[in-house]
């Protein structure tokens, strides 16, 4: 993959450049500013553009994805939508909004209660146009040009100066247009993106829009083909690493073409820059290639790199590999690919291996919002959440249920993450029908990707690994989450055709499903993939070892755990059900629906059969959508309570159960419930306690109510009789005897002032950087006031504005743009951007009435 990114001159520049210097070989700028958008189809389109009508229109795109030989579609005769005004390149669009990209439509709201909360109650669904016009030099004559979309959602289709180029349906996948045919040269181009996203088709938020970035690529003819280098590390010890560099090189010529191929390595700074002089360089590969036989082919380079630094999780080394394409004297391509040098391996017993050590994978399920900011990818809100797992003790995340923006794997490489990079969650056999329709309906009609799965599978399999495979975080390929092909006596067939292109693509890798039928790692599923997956059976790691004692097995999806950050509920129960009211989930993490289970479970099942190598506990972040167990109307309930963190960010109590075990090195205690509860005065209020220590005191007021130890199988310390006095819990803990750690839970006062806090107050002048400001209601001594609502309103002074706002209650329907917000349980959470180009101090004011205000000062520069 190439990241060489220069910024994207304005269309004059560009112009400009025709006058003189010379194009650098490649180019590749963000297309993402000065779009115009607009809701809706004209009346004349009448749903002719819908996919089933222009199939056979879209289907080529992507072709060259395929292996040879080539399924190549044929298009049909005529020009799609001529006659439809808002792809005509004269349309007057200045009455459209102006935007920048990434873009979520959905995400601006208004929140609907009748719709589904299971998609966020937001208006996703439908139609959307993008136009932009741009301008390429004149000098350019003869380069090629090309649009690449990192994803959009949905049922993409592109058109150039009023003449169709091509389309992409799923809506998580990377793809590629060739907009040279269509594109003019020393003149003004108008690019024109519909996205259509049919209601139903998703079983969460799906967001919408050109959600992720998108980029304009220009090339000579003779190039690196697209995501055409592929490295790897066949052999690696501590004295030298053999790095393997295959590239798919094109000839776009009608002539034949001798060149020489090199590639060279460079040290990458945790920045991702440069560093330094090459520490690799390969013998000079010579080819030539004639248009007539074929206009790729593949070359690799051996290198070898001597005391490689090894890509692990505490010292994620990236290296960089440039590979330059020469004809005689003249630079026709330079491609750059970052990379890290580790070994994986996973064995039945000792699970993966990360550098010949085993790692006990500590993952999380994420979905791809960002919840307040939607789909839209912001590259900083990825990495605060990497941040806040990683300081939970995660090492890995998995990207339920679809490609991830390439952004998130690039911090995950950055940052040291593991990731399971996952490509459906439906095969042939859809999740979603219409309404009134059941799924084994023999007339079934599909929703969701089903109804495109046999056009598409491929290209999107073939894209998403093609994008994927030089990621060191990348450490598995998932085909699928929980498809109803697992059930099915020929399931297995579907996963052997999608394993099969995977394995073209990438045999250096692991294959995967995620799969919650407790039989389908014995109806022959398991005979295609390389590790077995269980969503939610966990009582099956010990009996399916015992059967498949060579296919190594994990928890692809475990817990489910609901809660509300901050709510308690009383009586606790140890029934999973229990623990609800008011459309909140009590936080002793006791709760969960049916089929799912509380942490301590999931704990107890890994422990029992420790060949299984870990687990990805569902979810990490809360989401928008699937707001289980208030799914069904009238709740208004809009995201998710699986979260460990909630959708703002804020920890969970749940948060401190997973740091216990994930990092029992880390001195750690965290007592729950906060303790303020006038109403409950003398009343049993239960006390729990998560910490890496092993046993611990507890004490209300000064008076102990004695000391606890951790048994084998306790995963959390309980004092279940406690009788509520307001006043001062504290636990004190030891491990192996020796004092290890405390906490502290205070009964607060009223509240009198806001305690305001940015995660980072060092800020990029880029539009894109964002500091993330939480503020606190506390009483006049300082402490956190855990029960008020009270409404909170936000200004800001200097170059930077308020995105978005959220204080992580899954019920509030208020706007997500909204300066103002009611605390929940006591927070509430600003998202400030900087202006590009404008420095200075960006000031963030919060105030609420009758309280002390608070206020930070961020540096944007
Ligand atoms: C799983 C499914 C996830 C999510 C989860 C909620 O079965 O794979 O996508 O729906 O249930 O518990």
């Amino acid at each position: 993959m190439n990241w060489t990114v220069r910024r994207l001159l304005p269309t004059l520049s560009l112009l400009a450049l025709a006058a003189g210097a010379a194009a650098a070989p490649r180019e590749r700028v963000p297309f993402n500013d000065g779009w115009r958008f607009q809701r809706e189809d004209p009346p004349e389109v009448a749903g002719r553009l819908a996919y089933a009508a222009i199939r056979d229109w879209v289907l080529p795109t992507g072709d060259d994805l395929l292996a040879p030989p080539a399924r190549a579609a044929a298009r049909p005769q005529g020009e799609l939508g001529a006659d439809v005004s808002y792809v005509r390149p004269d349309f007057d669009d200045s009455g459209w909004r102006r935007l920048d990209l990434p873009h979520d439509w959905g995400i601006e709201g208004p929140f609907k209660q009748e719709i589904s909360g299971d998609v966020g109650k937001l208006p996703w669904a439908g139609v959307g146009w993008y136009r932009k016009r741009f301008a390429l030099p004149a000098a350019d004559e003869g380069r090629q040009v090309q649009l690449d979309v990192d994803g959009a959602m949905a049922y993409s289709t592109v058109w150039l100066n009023g003449r169709f180029v091509g389309g992409w349906p799923y809506g998580y996948s990377s793809y590629r247009l060739d907009l040279t045919p269509y594109a003019k040269r020393g003149a003004e181009n108008v690019l024109v993106v519909r996205l259509d996203n049919p209601p139903d088709s998703s079983r969460w938020y799906p967001g919408s829009g050109l959600y992720r970035n998108v980029w304009l690529v220009q090339t000579g003819p003779l190039r690196v083909a697209h995501w055409g280098t592929f490295v790897t590390t066949p052999r690696v010890s501590p004295e030298q690493a053999l790095v393997n560099v295959d590239v798919t090189v094109e000839n776009l010529t009608a002539a034949k073409a001798p060149l020489e191929l090199v590639t060279r390595v460079f040290l990458l700074d945790g920045g991702g820059h440069r560093t330094g002089a090459e520490v690799a360089t390969s013998a000079p590969v010579h080819l030539e290639i004639d248009p007539a036989r074929g206009r790729q082919v593949m070359r690799t380079s051996v290198l070898t790199v001597e005391r490689p630094r090894l890509w692990d999780l505490d010292a994620p080394q990236r290296y960089l590999a440039v590979t330059t394409l020469a004809r005689g004297t003249e630079v026709v391509d330079e491609y750059e690919t970052p990379f890290g040098i580790r070994t994986i391996a996973y064995d039945a017993e000792k699970g993966l291996l990360l550098n010949g050590k085993p790692v006990k994978v500590k993952g999380v399920c994420d979905h791809h919002d960002l919840g307040a900011l939607g789909t839209a990818v912001h590259v900083r809100a990825l990495e605060r959440q990497v941040q806040i797992l990683k300081e939970m003790g995660a090492n890995a995340i998995r990207t339920s249920h679809n490609p991830p923006a390439p952004e998130l794997l690039e911090v995950a490489d950055r940052l040291g993450m593991l990731v399971m990079d996952e490509a459906f969650d439906c095969w042939r056999r859809g999740k979603r029908v219409p309404p009134g329709m059941k799924e084994d309906d023999p007339r079934v009609v599909y929703l969701d990707y089903a109804k495109v799965f046999d056009d598409w599978y491929e290209k999107d399999l073939r894209a998403l690994v093609r994008r994927d495979r030089n990621h060191p975080s990348v450490v598995m390929w998932s085909i699928g989450n929980e498809v109803i092909e697992q059930w099915l006596s020929d399931g297995w067939k579907v996963a052997a055709r999608l394993g099969g292109i995977v394995r073209e693509e990438d045999r250096t890798r692991p294959i995967t499903s995620a799969t919650n039928n407790e039989h389908a790692g014995d109806i022959g599923f398991q005979t295609v993939l390389d590790l077995v997956g269980y969503n939610y059976q966990g009582q099956q790691y010990g009996p399916f070892h015992e059967r498949h004692p060579t296919i190594p097995v994990f928890g692809a999806e475990t817990a489910s755990t609901v809660s509300s950050r901050g709510e308690y509920f009383f009586p606790v129960s140890d029934d999973k059900l229990q623990g609800r009211s008011g459309y909140q989930v009590s936080s002793y993490d006791l709760s969960a629906p049916r089929w799912a289970w509380p942490p301590d479970v999931e704990f107890k099942r890994l422990d029992v059969a420790p060949h299984a190598f870990g687990e990805f506990v569902w979810t990490g972040f809360d989401y928008i959508g699937e707001p289980t167990p208030f799914g069904d109307p009238p709740a208004p309930s809009r995201s998710s309570y699986f979260g460990i963190i909630d959708l703002a960010g804020f920890k969970k109590d749940r948060f401190y159960l997973y740091q216990a075990r994930w990092r029992p090195e880390l001195p750690m205690a965290h007592l729950l419930p906060h303790w303020n509860w006038p109403e409950r005065v003398g009343q049993v209020t239960p006390v729990h306690l998560y910490t890496s220590g092993d046993e611990a005191e507890l004490f209300l007021n000064g008076k102990s109510l004695g000391r606890k130890k951790r048994g084998p199988r306790d995963y959390r310390l309980r004092w279940d009789d406690v009788v509520y006095q307001p006043g001062t819990l504290r636990a004190v803990v030891y491990k192996k005897g020796k004092r290890w750690a405390e906490d502290t839970v205070a009964t607060a006062g009223q509240p009198a002032k806001l305690l305001a806090s940015a995660d980072r107050a060092q800020l990029h002048a880029d539009g894109q950087d964002l500091s993330f400001v939480a503020v606190t209601i506390a009483d006049k001594d300082g402490h956190p006031v855990p029960r008020t609502h009270d409404r909170i309103s936000f200004k800001v002074s200097g170059p930077g504005e308020i995105v978005a706002t959220d204080n992580g209650d899954a019920t509030s329907l208020e706007s997500f743009q909204s300066k103002e917000r009611n605390a929940y349980n006591g927070k509430v959470l600003a998202i400030v951007r900087t202006r590009a180009g404008e420095r200075g101090k960006v000031t963030v004011t919060a105030s609420a009435e009758g309280m002390e205000g608070a206020q930070v000062t961020l540096d944007s520069q």
